[in-house]
């Protein structure tokens, strides 16, 4: 399973004190050095398994925005920007679940599995060119919040995680943290 716990390539500040668009960021650059993998991946073996390690890390990225900060930063944001984001989340999901059914193999899995990179690469691109800057602006203690995230995923690791593909009427915006 995919090490979400190895922070090597994190800078030490982020380390000692994660907040949460630290994490999210550290996320995302995780994610896309396993889209670059997968592409690079010579058998169906590796890429399988590569496909694996990325899904996992989607399902437990997409819980933690959805469950807590994307309800923390929603209503700063602007609901056009956050809407967007929602519905990046279920495309993404879809996907998801097709990919797992296909298990690894199949005429169509590399293809979705680049369809769902590509849908990805544009929802972090869209996440921190405009959600993360408007985000920071909340007044909300974002150590906190990440410690938060933090125990969502070590709990979403060991539980499992929530059904995939369902789609889930976006939380109400609230201040998560004050
Ligand atoms: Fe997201």
């Amino acid at each position: 399973m995919f090490d979400w716990f190895s922070l090597s390539d994190t800078p030490v500040a982020a380390i000692s004190e994660p907040d949460a668009i630290d994490l999210l960021k550290t996320d995302h650059d995780s994610v896309k050095e396993l889209f670059d993998r997968f592409k690079k991946a010579g058998d169906r073996r590796s890429k399988a398994r590569i496909a694996n390690q990325a899904i996992t890390a989607l399902k437990i990225h997409t819980a933690i925005e959805e469950e807590i900060f994307y309800p923390a930063v929603r209503q700063r944001v602007g609901k056009d920007v956050m809407n967007e984001a929602d519905e990046e989340h279920h495309v993404a999901k879809v996907l998801i679940r097709e990919l797992e059914e296909m298990d690894g193999s199949g005429d169509h899995f590399d293809a979705n599995f680049n369809v769902l990179a590509e849908n990805v690469r544009h929802h972090i691109k869209e996440e921190e060119r405009k959600m993360l800057p408007k985000a920071q602006d909340v007044d909300i203690d974002f150590v906190k919040l990440g410690q938060r995230m933090l125990r969502r995923r070590e709990q979403l690791l060991t539980d499992g995680f929530p059904p995939v593909g369902a789609r889930k009427k976006p939380a109400r915006a609230k201040r998560a943290i004050a």
